[in-house]
């Protein structure tokens, strides 16, 4: 039967100056050159913090370029800056920060059909732009592709997920919980899409913990991060507090998914060094 292996990495927080991370991407680049999947998608946040750090950037993309398999890419907030009305860092998302994005990785939403599934990736930094033209052709741009695999099973990947309990949820007062997914007016529109085509599996990044849910026929799974976890370990959390990534296998039948890594990685706490920069 046809499967198509697709390994889903996120939240890499790659930089040129900062050595923070890199151990963990060696280990993961070494698993995927052996393991050789048919695609490696790379959701958010390959950049370690600031989305002006051209040198990041570029670093993060040599890094990427040594990969011997197709690669998929897609934007967080740390790549091109945080969703308008709803994000919490101080850089947002507007056109120069998703044309250096796209210079560097060339893509910021994509789909393609494999093993008689629909994949399609958005950029998820887009939503709650306050009217950016840039959101009205991505929403045009998504009901056509999601059309266009209607029928069929269909996977869509983004950098945030699109809710922390429920979609019903109102938007947090609390800013650190609001920018943790993706605001209620686009969360209801996007998942009416997702009914409405057929999408079977939701997969994002960003909270850098691991979940796997499923809610009126949608799976809904949080990848870990490659990088490192966040947050004190007394702070609430809703997935698994761990590093890694997911090693996907697509059939017309369905898909499997695995989560690999948090036995070999480093489970770097980010913020311990944080910690440590205040106080050094
Ligand atoms: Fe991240
Ligand atoms: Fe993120």
């Amino acid at each position: 039967m046809t499967e198509f292996r697709l390994i889903q990495v996120a939240d890499l927080h790659l930089s040129a100056a900062h050595d923070y991370h890199s151990d963990n991407w060696r280990r993961v680049a070494a698993w995927i050159a052996r393991e050789a999947p048919d695609l490696v998608v790379v959701n958010g946040d390959l950049v370690l913090e600031d989305p002006d750090a051209e040198a990041d950037h570029a670093f993060a993309r040599g890094m990427l370029e040594k990969l011997a398999v197709p690669r998929r890419f897609l934007p967080g907030n740390h790549d091109v800056g945080d969703n308008v009305l709803f994000g919490k860092m101080a850089k947002r998302v507007n056109d120069e920060r998703r044309a250096r994005f796209l210079r560097h990785f060339g893509e910021e939403r994509w789909a393609f059909e494999a093993a008689g599934w629909g994949f399609v990736g958005i950029n998820s930094q887009l939503f709650g732009s306050g009217g950016q033209q840039a959101e009205a052709e991505q929403w045009d741009w998504a009901e056509d592709s999601l059309r266009r695999y209607s029928g069929r099973p269909i996977a869509l990947f983004t950098h945030k997920p699109l809710f922390l309990d429920h979609p019903s949820d109102a938007d947090h007062d609390d800013l650190t919980l609001r920018q943790s997914c993706i605001d209620r007016a686009s969360r209801t529109r996007l998942l009416a899409l997702c009914r409405e085509h057929g999408v079977q599996l939701v997969s994002t990044g960003h909270k850098h913990q691991t979940r796997a849910f499923s809610l009126d026929g949608i799976y809904h799974i949080w990848a870990p991060s490659t990088a490192c976890v966040n947050g004190r370990p007394d702070t609430l959390h809703w997935g698994t507090r761990e590093v890694g990534f997911i090693d996907y296998r697509f059939t017309p039948d369905g898909f499997t998914h695995r989560v690999v890594g948090a036995d070999f990685l480093f489970r770097h706490e980010n913020y311990v060094r944080k910690l440590g920069a205040s106080a050094g």
